[in-house]
């Protein structure tokens, strides 16, 4: 059935998001119509409405959100209405090379559906009936979505779905990046740059991996407090035009094995592989700017074996990981509860957006 439904939606560049009435379509064969219960506010999104990351408008935004089945169209058997699912913002074409070695973040065609559902079409209309495009295949920053079933993940109904939200992007990126990417090795230290949602996930991700030290380093003081809640046995407030590197070397004798780029800029990335001692991996999980580049010392390569690598959605297997995040959260290991710094309606969301920018929450998630 079709839907009425409040979308938070990017109409222009550097302009705040708008709330607007949308009507959402019925699913087609392999989709199914999700109400939604919450969605964090990802740093992604920004970049989506700042041209960072650079996304067909109007666009609906959202990409890491949680709900229930309402609606099930043909071939789509294996989910049923009542189903609490999380949505996955990565296409998976299930037959290229990438996705049969199981790194489906990696598929051939994952640039193919950026900003609709799989097959290149889309559910979502304005209150003029003209289509608008969704955040990577998903646009959960609204009441109802339709989905393809590849872009939800069902989940245990026990966990709640504020919570649950958040595995849908930072729970997984940042904890990903440190058991899927780097593969962190106990007793091994860490060194993580920005503490946002994503950065505070590879805080916990080295804690439950058991990293013997984990330094956090931030712009803000209210970040690195956060950081120790989730396991930073070391903070550094980055201050501008201040070198860390010699700092973090006699922090971690010499160097960390691993450090994680989690605010989106060459140049900190070019810091996180200095910092990094011999055969140290720096793992950069930020987004930056499409003109931003990372110089690195050529030498360092052979000489001391250091890696330079990314990790995109932490290198997950959506339908693997999501539920392991879980298991681990109901096991009292993974803190999700902590993560929800404010809770905001969909009306509040340009609020939402101005508080992620100023770096006021862990993660501020939009409540349906
Ligand atoms: N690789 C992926 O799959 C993936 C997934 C989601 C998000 N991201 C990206 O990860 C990055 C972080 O996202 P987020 O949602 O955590 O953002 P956020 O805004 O919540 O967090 C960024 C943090 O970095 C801090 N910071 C800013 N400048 C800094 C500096 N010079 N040194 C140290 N800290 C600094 C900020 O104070 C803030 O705490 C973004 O670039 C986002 O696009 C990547
Ligand atoms: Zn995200
Ligand atoms: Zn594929």
């Amino acid at each position: 059935m079709t839907q009425s439904a409040r979308a938070v939606i990017c109409r222009k560049l550097n302009e705040p998001v708008v709330v607007e009435r949308i009507t959402v379509e019925p699913p087609n064969r392999g989709e199914v119509m999700v109400k939604l219960a919450a969605c964090g506010v990802c740093h992604s999104d920004l970049s989506a409405t700042n041209g960072t990351i650079s996304m067909q408008l109007p666009l609906i935004l959202g990409h890491e959100a949680a709900g229930e089945v309402v609606e099930v169209g043909e071939g789509a058997a294996e989910l049923v209405p009542g189903d609490h699912v999380v949505s996955s913002f990565i296409y998976m074409c299930g037959k290229c090379r990438f996705c049969a070695m199981g790194r489906p973040v990696l598929c051939l065609d994952q640039g193919k559906a950026l900003t609709t559902l799989p097959d290149g079409t889309l559910r979502t209309r304005d209150a003029e009936g003209r289509a608008l495009n969704i955040f990577s295949g998903c646009g959960v920053m609204a009441e109802y979505a339709t989905l393809s079933v590849e872009n939800v993940v069902k989940i245990d109904r026990t966990v709640p779905l504020d919570r649950a939200a958040l595995v849908g992007c930072a729970v997984t990126t940042g904890v990903g990046a440190v058991f899927n990417t780097a593969r962190v090795v106990p007793g091994s230290s860490v060194v993580v740059f920005g503490c946002g949602g994503i950065g505070l996930n590879v805080v916990q991700g080295a804690r439950i991996a058991g990293a013997g030290r984990i330094v956090a380093i931030d712009t803000l003081a209210a970040k690195l407090e956060m950081a120790k809640l989730f396991g930073a046995t070391d903070t550094l407030l980055a201050k501008p035009g201040e070198d860390p590197v010699k700092q973090l070397k006699k922090l971690t004798g010499g160097g960390p094995d691993y450090a994680f780029e989690c605010v989106g800029s060459g140049e900190l990335a070019a810091l996180a592989f200095r910092a990094i001692g011999r055969g140290g991996i720096a793992v950069v999980v930020g987004v930056a700017k499409p003109s931003d580049s990372t110089p690195v010392r050529t030498m360092s390569l052979p000489f001391e074996e250091k890696t330079l690598t990314g990790s995109y959605f932490g290198s997950c297997v959506p339908r693997l990981d999501f539920p392991r995040m879980l298991a681990l959260y109901m096991a009292g290991r993974l803190k999700l509860d902590e993560l929800i710094t404010r809770r905001y309606t969909i009306e509040e969301a340009p609020q939402a957006f101005a508080d992620l920018q100023s770096g006021r929450n862990a993660r501020g998630v939009i409540e349906f």
